[in-house]
């Protein structure tokens, strides 16, 4: 006699709900995307007892008919596709047909539903006992309760964490799907009390106030970056205020919050050098791209997509970080001018301009915009460090590019107020009073123009400089020649184990880093480590520029000091230094006044 069994309805149900709802929290994320599937316009998510006494969500979307209330509970039951072709670019949350079906095998559950096209209202109830379906009074949608989670499963009621980690799983959950559709108003209450409510009215920046508060929308700056099929917008953090983990960063894509390594990774990698090392950055980006382009039927809880193209989306996410920078301006400040309407604000267009180049976002946005004042320039005599700064000045003026033009037409006036313990230069606008970090801002431009060196960049040296290498270190600097070349450095076997540099970065030119920075990069060609060598590289950048760099409390001279506000007020990338703190602070003379009473 066989003994393998097809095991009952209720039994499968309940095996396959461990997949669907092992917690309060998916069970909470299931039932609020079938309101947005609905079509609501108005979702209340309500919780007690961490979401194991009850969960409850009501919206005001379509509604069910009378003759579905019954297939909701069904598994593999789903009015959102019809064929496994569906799936391909499906656009619904839902689509597998197994939520209601698991959740209402291990929890009370009740729902009420009047369908926009019916009279009457209805109300389906499942329990211990079984099904029941009624006639009841109702609004038009749907609310679904659902009491007791697992009270039919004690073993796996057992694993439940206690009601305030259950509670604080489920916050998540309906942060992101609120800041996922800002075009929904979302209630969120959790044991009698309220936690938040979005306005519905389509803005994201308000929907990050509502769900987050005041503080983290007020630092936030936009993001935005858009080719032919992906778009990326939303908002970053402001590297000024970097998290100490990954929590507060939310991806969404078209319209679903997904887990993704890649779009992690290029948001991060954004950061590089604007936050410290082991502080991460926050962001809500929404990334949009053609359906037919990912596979969201990869993962049980839907969490994680497959893309086509992971690099496009790296780039795109990457891109729309380095944006996000050169606006340089604060969400907060741009919704004040924009009257507290969602306008996206660059790189994203009407469809019949070509998107922003990452130049062009810059040229539309000098920032800051001063005024230069005659005066001042004149007193700029000599160009402050790197050395070669001089000739790369008068080679800019000679054939100065229409972007130069445009900056140094916008690039303007400050007055030079001086300095403060050898360390921070003063400079005033008509206002606002900044502070600059010497150091700190000296020590980013050299680092940068490190990093964008290319060979035209490299500086011949009249006479060779040679080292001695050790032999692993030749052969791995051979054997990374072009990566050299690309932060400056040629050079050539000179016998044994010593090479000739024959140019090196210019920002690191006559000083004691153009060969420390180059032997740096040898041992780290010839470190055996798993770090990936363009991170190494960067480390020992980061430090030769930190060496190279004007030290705090150092003497420089005013006209040193203002040559380099005048380059910092013109390098919007140029905000932070490589280790994340800040190069310059400005304080408003409104404030100023304020705080005098003027
Ligand atoms: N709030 C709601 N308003 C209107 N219809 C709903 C609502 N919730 C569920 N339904 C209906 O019940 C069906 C079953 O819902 P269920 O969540 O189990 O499956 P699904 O959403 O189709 O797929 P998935 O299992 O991926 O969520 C849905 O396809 C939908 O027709
Ligand atoms: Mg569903």
């Amino acid at each position: 006699m066989g003994v393998i069994n097809q095991l009952d309805t209720q039994t499968s149900n309940m095996i396959a709900a461990g997949e669907v709802v092992d917690r309060p929290a998916s069970a909470l994320k299931e039932l609020i995307e079938n309101s947005i599937d609905a079509g609501a316009t108005k979702i209340t998510a309500e919780i007690r007892g961490g979401g194991t006494l009850m969960l409850k969500v009501l919206d005001n979307g379509k509604g069910i008919e009378r003759e579905d209330m019954p297939k909701t509970i069904l598994r593999h039951a789903t009015s959102k596709i019809k064929t496994a072709d569906d799936l391909d670019g499906v656009l619904t949350l839902g689509f597998r047909g197994e939520a209601l079906a698991a959740l209402s095998s291990v929890a009370r559950t009740e729902i009420i539903s009047k369908h926009v096209n019916s009279d009457e209202g209805y109300r389906l109830y499942c329990d211990e006992n079984g099904v029941e379906l009624d006639v009841s009074p109702s609004p038009d949608g749907t609310v679904i309760t659902a009491r007791d989670l697992f009270y039919n499963q004690p073993a796996r009621k057992k694993f439940l964490k206690k009601d305030a980690s259950e509670t604080a799983a489920c916050v998540p959950v309906v942060e992101k799907l609120a800041l996922a559709h800002p075009e929904i108003s979302f209630t969120f209450i959790t044991d009698g009390e309220k936690r938040f409510v979005t306005s519905g009215d389509g803005s994201l920046y308000n929907a990050i106030y509502a769900v987050y508060g005041k503080e983290t929308a007020g630092n936030l700056i936009p993001a935005s970056y858009e080719t032919e099929k992906i778009s990326v917008t939303g908002y970053v953090s402001s590297p000024e205020f970097p998290r100490a983990s990954r929590r507060g960063q939310v991806f969404l894509l078209n319209g679903r919050c997904i887990q993704s390594k890649t779009a992690q990774a290029a948001l991060e990698r954004g950061f590089e050098s604007y936050i410290p090392r082991g502080k991460y950055p926050a962001c809500v980006l929404n990334i949009t791209v053609d359906p037919l382009s990912v596979d969201v039927n990869v993962h049980p809880a839907k969490l994680e997509v497959k893309f086509a193209d992971d690099r496009k989306i790296f780039e795109a996410v990457y891109c729309a970080v380095r944006n996000a920078f050169s606006l340089n301006a604060k969400a907060e400040e741009i919704f004040t001018e924009e009257k507290k309407e969602f306008t996206p604000v660059y790189g994203v267009r009407d469809d019949t301009e070509k998107p922003l180049t990452h130049q062009e976002v810059i040229l539309k946005n000098p920032v800051p915009a001063f005024r230069y004042e005659k005066d001042e320039a004149e007193a700029v005599i000599a160009p402050f460090v790197p050395l070669t700064d001089t000739d790369e000045v008068s080679s800019v003026s000679e054939v100065a590019s229409p972007m130069q033009e445009l900056i140094e037409e916008a690039l303007p006036a400050f007055t030079y107020a001086g300095e403060l313990w050898n360390t921070y230069i003063v400079i005033t606008t008509d206002t606002e009073m900044i502070l600059i970090d010497k150091h700190a801002a000296h020590e980013r431009m050299i680092y940068e123009r490190i990093r964008k060196a290319r060979k035209h960049d490299a500086q011949e040296l009249l006479t060779g400089i040679t080292v001695t290498l050790s032999s692993e270190e030749l052969a791995a600097a051979m054997d990374n020649a072009s990566l050299f070349e690309e932060y400056g450095y040629t050079f050539e076997e000179f016998g044994g184990d010593t090479v000739i540099i024959r140019t090196v970065p210019a920002a690191l030119f006559g000083t004691k880093q153009e060969t420390e920075l180059f032997k740096e990069l040898c041992a780290a060609a010839a470190d055996g480590t798993a770090v990936p060598l363009t991170e190494k590289c960067e480390k020992a950048v980061y430090t030769a520029a930190c060496k190279a760099a004007i030290r705090a409390r150092e003497h420089t001279k005013p006209e040193e000091n203002i040559a380099l506000a005048e380059k910092l007020l013109t390098s919007p990338e140029i905000r932070y230094c490589p280790h994340g703190r800040p190069v310059m602070h400005s304080f408003k003379k409104t404030d100023i006044n304020k705080f005098f009473d003027r």
